[in-house]
């Protein structure tokens, strides 16, 4: 079958990049670290989320997440940002507005557990609001600043448990675990014991693990609802 000149061409993969860095699609290649456990999240969400979908950054410290969720979803979509601390939300901000975002981020200077509420609000105002299609937990503290102000187990898996109920069918949730901290092995358990007993039926879950790291593992959940 020979193309004409206006055909689309067929879709194909780009072309193999020519160094390690340059295969790092998610920071800027100044923070690239190849081979790096988030950007397999990124890439595998990025799998799962289109323009126009609706997704939610649970934590959005200094950013990079919320990023990556505005530049997939596009103008047409939504991103939903939640942080405790108004420092997280001003870095964001920041962040989102260097890298020329459209206007399609909520930042919500409130924990993620009013997640449904938030939800809610969004129907309230727009039932043609479409489907949660991600939703990411980068749990732990905000990088830079105080260490003593985390993420907690309570809170986190009360926002887990909302966002895995609200995700549309084929939605994905990530989650980032770190155990450097304190209280950081124990919330790491809590979310793991909690993502081990989800129905098979309902959800598909993945560890992954950075395994030769030295001192305290960095866990990656990804969590895909059927
Ligand atoms: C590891 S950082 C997030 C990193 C971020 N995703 C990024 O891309 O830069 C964890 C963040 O969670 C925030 N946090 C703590 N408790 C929270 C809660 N209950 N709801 C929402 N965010 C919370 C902290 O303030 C901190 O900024």
């Amino acid at each position: 079958m020979s193309l004409r000149m206006n055909d689309t061409p067929p879709q194909c993969k780009p072309n193999r990049p020519q160094t390690a860095a340059d295969s790092h699609v998610g920071y800027s290649k100044s923070q690239a670290t190849p081979f790096d456990i988030l950007e397999f999240a990124h890439a595998t969400i990025a799998d799962h989320l289109f323009p126009g979908d609706l997704s939610v950054d649970a934590t959005a410290g200094n950013g990079h997440d919320t990023l990556f969720l505005s530049r997939q979803v596009g103008t047409d979509g939504l991103v939903l940002a939640f942080d405790v601390q108004e420092t997280a939300l001003a870095s964001t901000r920041k962040r989102l507005a260097k890298a020329g975002c459209p206007d399609n981020v909520r930042l919500i200077h409130q924990g993620h557990e009013s997640l449904a509420l938030h939800l809610d609000a969004l129907k309230n105002e727009n039932p043609d609001v479409p489907p949660l299609r991600a939703v990411m937990f980068n749990l732990g503290y905000l990088p830079g600043s105080d260490k003593s102000l985390t993420t907690k187990p309570e809170t986190s898996l009360s926002a887990l448990r909302q966002a895995l109920d609200a995700l549309a069918p084929g939605g994905i949730c990530s989650l980032m675990l770190y155990t450097g901290h304190a209280g950081g092995r124990e919330e790491a358990q809590a979310v793991l014991e909690h993502v081990e007993q989800l129905d098979i039926k309902a959800f598909r879950c993945l560890r992954s693990e950075v395994c030769n790291k030295p001192g305290s593992p960095v866990i990656s959940l990804l969590v895909w609802k059927r």
